[in-house]
This record gives structure tokens, C-alpha cells and sequence, in this order.
């Protein structure tokens, strides 16, 4: 059989950016607050709901765990949430697409039920390690097979009383710290999460705004069970990870201005702007203010110089989806970059370390790969092809590193990226990047 043609984009060379340009919603964000309204009791209304491939797969998750969910105009959803002990067993596997994060927090919630589940997902989340979330929660008192080597498809067993632990993750990773706090709200006791380094703070966030009894600074996080989440409106900020494509590609296309408006400000998701503005980049972020109780600002992008620089290991966990913008940044840098402290990278939808250096390579830069992260030599990109292993944020940074390229680019297996930005083409093209379909 011949192998399937998969989607593909001819990118670049392309001129400078300019312009207004809005972002989708938060992918982070966008599946906790389907979770948390599915669990509260009472109506939640989300607005700004990421319609993304992965964030839709999680909603459609609770619509067959007997959650109703309305859908009155793109980007809202209605929740009609049916409280902590209302989720109904699904006769069917539940199929996550592409999101190790709706599988792991999914699996804290359904390790909790009286039922028994089923979580599986696409080729590239049945490689994901899931060992980090059976672990901590089997300590808990789950019951969940998996695959060799801890990898999907999740057989959860229900029917186990839960009860909390004082839990130091080995890695930093919010989706683990999540998968515990929500099995933490069925669970008898204290449940306490100790991280390595501080991530992401949505679940505390929201389910502080749900009324749940929290405590939590940054890298650490309790709870106990026993209490009651009441529905509550949801503002979703613009994804900073969906804004850093945009904003690297500002950054190093020369003429460019670009103003990317009300991008959620979160510190621990602002990593990728410390950096670029430690290499140089021309960063403005403007009228700051409140959305949701997230901060947001506007952020004026305009074309700067790079150098190359160290990357402080601190940081990793703050920019941790960002680092194939950073590589492509790193790319087009005068002088060399240096990564290190981000073996996770290893583990995402891709090996990203392998598939930026592959990519990369492909367009004559040299770099190096190391086992956590990746020494780069600016250079000057040139045309060829690239693949992007069905990882949409691959994809969308060899849709930058294009711009600047000596003749065209072509990304094979693009379709992911409506996983995290659909709209990705046309936000991309209206801000002047050259691109197209295959
Ligand atoms: C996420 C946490 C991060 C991130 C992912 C979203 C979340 O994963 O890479 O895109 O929403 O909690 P890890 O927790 O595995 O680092």
C-alpha cells in the first residue's frame, strides 16, 4: 500500500510583519475549565473556549461521561456542570486525539469514579510516558493498567477510595501536579504536591475560583477532599504559546512591528520573552490589565538583532512549550545558543529536541544535540524540507524560521496544528508571513 500523502505547507521566503493580530484561547486553560465546570455544581460559562482539536476532544470526553455541554457561538461553551459524584460510566473507550494533557488530568478525575474507564489516543499520545501519573495516583489508591512501559490506552478501574499524599514529583510538570489535585478532591485527607521547580498554576488558580479550599505558592500546592466546586464564569486569556510563534517571527524578520493583542501574561508561561528580550529582541508588552484574573497585556514586537545566549536551566519549566520558537530564534541569532535542563522536551508530542536539530540540519544550521538540550550556531536558514512528525508546534516554527530562508520551505504533516491554533494559516498570513497549502 502506498503510505498517505499527510498535509503539507510551502513557507517563506516572506517580508515583515506588521499589523494588529489576536490569538485563540489558552489550551491550558480552555480543558480546566471544561473540567472544573463539568465537576461543579451549577452553570458555567466559558468564554474565549480554545477550538482546538485537543481542548474539543476533552469537552466531548464529558458529553459522553453525561456531561451536557452547549456550544451558543465559536469559542463559548455552556457547562452544565453535574457536581464531584454526577459523572456517568461512558459505554465507549474515551478518545483524547492528540493531548497528553487531557489524559493525565483525566486520569486523576476518573481514578476517583465508581465506574471504570477506558483513555486512549491518537499514534503520538500512545508514545507518551503516563508512568508519572499511574504512580502517585496508584499511591493514592488508584487502580490503572497500561501498556508496556506505562504508555495509553489507561484502563481505570473505579470503585477505590482515594486517600492524599505528600507527593514530590521527579519532574516539574503541571499536568502530573493537576492529575493529583483533581484526584485530591475525591480523596480522603491532605493531598500535597511538592514540585522541583515551579509550573503552571491554572488548576490551583481556577479551583480557588471554583471555591475550593487551596493553599499554594509557587511550587507547592494542597488540598483536601471533602468540599464542593460551584460554577463560575470563565474568561479564557489568548495562548502565550500560540503568540510565540508570532513574536519570534517579529523578532527576526527585519522591517517588522507587529502588535499581538491581550496575550496571557502568566509568569510561568512568560519564559520565552525573558529570553528573547535577554537576546536582544524588541519586546514591548503594553497596557497591562486583568482577564479572567489572568494578566494580559498587548505585545509590540518589533524587529531586533539576536545573539545567541546561555539559557538559564531556571527557566525551562516557564517556556517549556516554547522551545521550538527559541530554537528557531537560536537559528537566526548572531552567535551560539546553549540549552540544557530540558530532557522533558523529549517527551512531548514529538522528541522535540531531535525533530528542531533534524529539521534544522535540513536547513543548513549547525547543531548540536545533547541529551537535555541543544548547542545552535546562527547561521542562515536556506530552503528544503522539513518534517514535522505530526507535532503542530514543529510546525508552526519552521513556518517562522521560513521567513528568513534563502528560497522556500516545505513542512510535511502539518494538520496537527489545529490541535493548539486553528486559524494558525490565516492569522499567520494577515500578519505578512508567506504561506501556504501544498
Ligand atoms: C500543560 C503542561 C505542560 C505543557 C503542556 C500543557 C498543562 O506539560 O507542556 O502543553 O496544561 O498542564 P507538562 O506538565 O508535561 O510539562
Amino acid at each position: 500500500m502506498l503510505p498517505m500523502p499527510t498535509e503539507g505547507w510551502v513557507a517563506g521566503p516572506g517580508g515583515p510583519l506588521r499589523g494588529i493580530v489576536r490569538v485563540p484561547g489558552d489550551k491550558s486553560v480552555s480543558h480546566r475549565a471544561v473540567m472544573l465546570g463539568a465537576l461543579a455544581e451549577g452553570v458555567t460559562h466559558v468564554r474565549g473556549f480554545l477550538e482546538g482539536e485537543d481542548t474539543r476532544a476533552t469537552a466531548r470526553v464529558f458529553e459522553q461521561l453525561g456531561v451536557r455541554i452547549e456550544t451558543p457561538s465559536a469559542s463559548e461553551r455552556i457547562v452544565h456542570g453535574v457536581g464531584l459524584h454526577g459523572l456517568r460510566a461512558s459505554g465507549t473507550v474515551l478518545d483524547c486525539g492528540n493531548a497528553g494533557t487531557g489524559m493525565r488530568l483525566l486520569a486523576g478525575v476518573l481514578a476517583a469514579q465508581r465506574f471504570d474507564s477506558v483513555l486512549v489516543g491518537d499514534a503520538s499520545l500512545s508514545q507518551r510516558p503516563m508512568h508519572r501519573v499511574i504512580e502517585p495516583l496508584t499511591a493514592m489508591g488508584a487502580r490503572i493498567d497500561a501498556e508496556a512501559g506505562g504508555l495509553p490506552p489507561l484502563r481505570i478501574h473505579g470503585g477505590r477510595l482515594l486517600h492524599g499524599i505528600d507527593y514530590a514529583p521527579p519532574v516539574a510538570s503541571a499536568q502530573v501536579k493537576s492529575a493529583l489535585l483533581l484526584a485530591g478532591l475525591y480523596a480522603q485527607g491532605e493531598t500535597i504536591v511538592r514540585e522541583p521547580h515551579p509550573t503552571r498554576d491554572y488548576t490551583e488558580r481556577m479551583l480557588a475560583a471554583f471555591g475550593w479550599p487551596i493553599a499554594f505558592a509557587p511550587g507547592v500546592a494542597r488540598l483536601s477532599g471533602g468540599h464542593v466546586l460551584r460554577a463560575t464564569d470563565v474568561e479564557v486569556p489568548a495562548d502565550f504559546s500560540s503568540a510565540a510563534f508570532l513574536m519570534v517571527a517579529a523578532s527576526i524578520v527585519p522591517g517588522s512591528d507587529l502588535r499581538i493583542e491581550a496575550v496571557g501574561m502568566n509568569p510561568r508561561r512568560t519564559g520565552l520573552l525573558r529570553v528573547l528580550r535577554a537576546m536582544g529582541a524588541d519586546i514591548e508588552a503594553a497596557e497591562p490589565r486583568e482577564h479572567g484574573g489572568e494578566p494580559v497585556a498587548d505585545l509590540r514586537v518589533r524587529h531586533a538583532t539576536l545573539r545567541g545566549i546561555e539559557v538559564s536551566e531556571a527557566v525551562v519549566p516557564d517556556m517549556i512549550d516554547e522551545f521550538p520558537a527559541l530554537f528557531v530564534a537560536a537559528a537566526c541569532a548572531r552567535g551560539i545558543t546553549v540549552i540544557r535542563g530540558a530532557g522533558e522536551l523529549r517527551v512531548k508530542e514529538s522528541d522535540r529536541i531531535a525533530t528542531m536539530a533534524a529539521g534544522l540540519r535540513m536547513l543548513g544550521i549547525v547543531i548540536q544535540e545533547t541529551p537535555d538540550g541543544a548547542v545552535i550556531t546562527g547561521g542562515r536558514i536556506g530552503g528544503g524540507i522539513v518534517e514535522s512528525h505530526g507535532d503542530h508546534r514543529i510546525a508552526m516554527s519552521f513556518a517562522v524560521a521560513a521567513q528568513l530562508a534563502g528560497d522556500e520551505v516545505r513542512i510535511n504533516d502539518v494538520a496537527n496544528v489545529a490541535t493548539s491554533f486553528p486559524g494558525f494559516m490565516s492569522a499567520a498570513t494577515a500578519a505578512g508571513l508567506a504561506l501556504r497549502n501544498a
